[in-house]
């Protein structure tokens, strides 16, 4: 399974990164806004900090200017992959410029057959939202494995991008359905590190080296 960066903070894609644990990052308008960065500038460093897929979202609405906006961004650095809306100019757009041999993540999925015309539109990247179908009651989990079911019955290449991640329990449970890719913030893959056992564990340790009187260096 690859790891994304949920982010545009580049410290912190920096420190993930130095443990080899970013694959790609993800963007997105809001994040972007957070960041106080230019979109171009931040987009830039972010490409020349990582090899994989970095995403940056269009933000025009219909498909011409997405289409323009994504050949713009592409230009930033070969990793780039285009981000369109699941909208069905989206799906136009993501056809002419998958078509040009771009990257292209469409975003914003909240349901399978989001996803299967997504795939048929050339896209090399889903992403479902997982965090904000749970936020209203629905099952974001049951769409990533929908997706997989669906994608595996054609063959579909189209990568299932679980994005949305809000705990570590969300990655858990795409890694075991078979996404083939989590976007994540910092601090959730951060946190897959921690267990109170371990903690506990490392505690009751330290006490009884303690007690020994001994050193290693
Ligand atoms: C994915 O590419 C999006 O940037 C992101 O995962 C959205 O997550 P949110 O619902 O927590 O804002």
């Amino acid at each position: 399974m690859k790891f994304f960066v949920d982010t545009a903070e580049i410290d912190a894609i920096a420190d993930l990164n130095d443990l080899g644990m970013v694959d790609g990052v993800t963007t997105n308008p809001s994040l972007i806004m957070k960041s106080g960065r230019d979109i171009l500038e931040v987009t830039k460093e972010i490409c020349d900090l990582i090899d994989g897929p970095v995403s940056a979202e269009v933000v025009a609405m219909k498909a011409d200017a997405m289409i323009a906006e994504g050949r713009k961004l592409a230009e930033i650095a070969e990793n780039i992959a285009v981000k369109v809306p699941l909208t069905w100019d989206g799906l136009k757009a993501c056809k002419v410029l998958s078509g040009e041999g771009h990257m292209v993540n469409v975003t914003l999925c909240f349901s399978a057959n989001q996803a299967l015309l997504a795939a048929k539109a050339g896209a090399t990247f889903i992403s479902p939202f997982i965090g904000r179908l749970d936020d209203i009651n629905l099952d974001g989990m049951e769409l990533i494995a929908d997706i997989r079911t669906i994608y595996d019955n054609y063959g579909f290449e189209t990568q299932i991008l679980a994005a949305s991640i809000r705990t570590v329990n969300h990655i858990t449970d795409a890694a075991r359905i078979g996404a083939d890719v989590i976007t994540a913030p910092p601090a959730v893959i951060k946190a897959m590190a921690s267990h109170p056992l371990t903690e506990k564990g490392l505690d009751a340790f330290m006490k009884d080296w303690a007690k020994t009187g001994q050193k290693i260096l």
